[in-house]
């Protein structure tokens, strides 16, 4: 699948089949992850895949019920992957933490090539950390990031609409237009 194509048909899924993902579509799509850039290449981030039943019901339950993900992680998709990372294995530079971006970055290559293996997934941000760390046995030296849902979609969802880009765009410096 093209890149752009991928691009622009990934969509938060949160209605799964419950088919199994196959072993090697789970690898391609982990390897997607692992070749992310990173600060000083330090690979901060750490997946864990779950495909427990027991374990995705205590992950849905670490949501909020209204979280809209909430059935897809403990119901739906057969895996759900757990995103860490460790901020000391990373930059920080100004206040800004960049072990969020490396982990994003890593997580969103992932959710790319999850999508051109006909999957689905969905980011996961809003759950109660400390009940995702026992539940995954996660060291207190490692955030959790998010979390994602990984199946085949029971449909696609229709796109988000986004901004237009003359509104996030400028040209040579804050507030020019920028023109193509
Ligand atoms: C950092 C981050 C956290 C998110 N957390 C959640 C979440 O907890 N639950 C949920 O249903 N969607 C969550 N989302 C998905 C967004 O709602 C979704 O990406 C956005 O509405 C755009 O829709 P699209 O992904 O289908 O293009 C999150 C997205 C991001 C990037």
């Amino acid at each position: 699948m093209d890149i752009y194509e991928a691009l622009k048909e990934r969509r938060s899924v949160r209605k799964y089949k419950t088919d199994p993902v196959s072993e090697d579509k789970l690898k391609s799509i982990l390897e997607a992850g692992r070749l992310a850039p990173s600060w000083a290449n330090k690979q901060c981030w750490r997946f864990i895949v779950v495909r427990d039943e027991e374990k995705k019901a205590q992950l849905a339950a670490s949501m909020p019920d209204s979280n809209p993900a909430r059935k897809a992680v403990g119901e739906a998709a057969p895996v759900v992957i757990v995103l860490c990372a460790d901020p000391e294995a990373s930059g920080k530079q100004d206040g800004k933490d960049y072990y969020l971006l490396d982990s994003g970055l890593a997580m969103q290559q992932l959710m790319l090539a999850a999508n051109a293996e006909g999957l689905g997934t969905c980011w996961v941000a809003w759950f109660d950390e400390a009940k995702v760390r026992t539940t995954c046995n996660v060291p207190p030296d490692f955030r959790i990031v998010a979390l994602t849902p990984l199946g085949l979609p029971e449909k696609q969802p229709s796109p988000r609409s986004r901004k237009d880009l003359s509104e996030i765009t400028y040209a040579e410096e804050w507030g020019q237009p920028f023109t193509s």
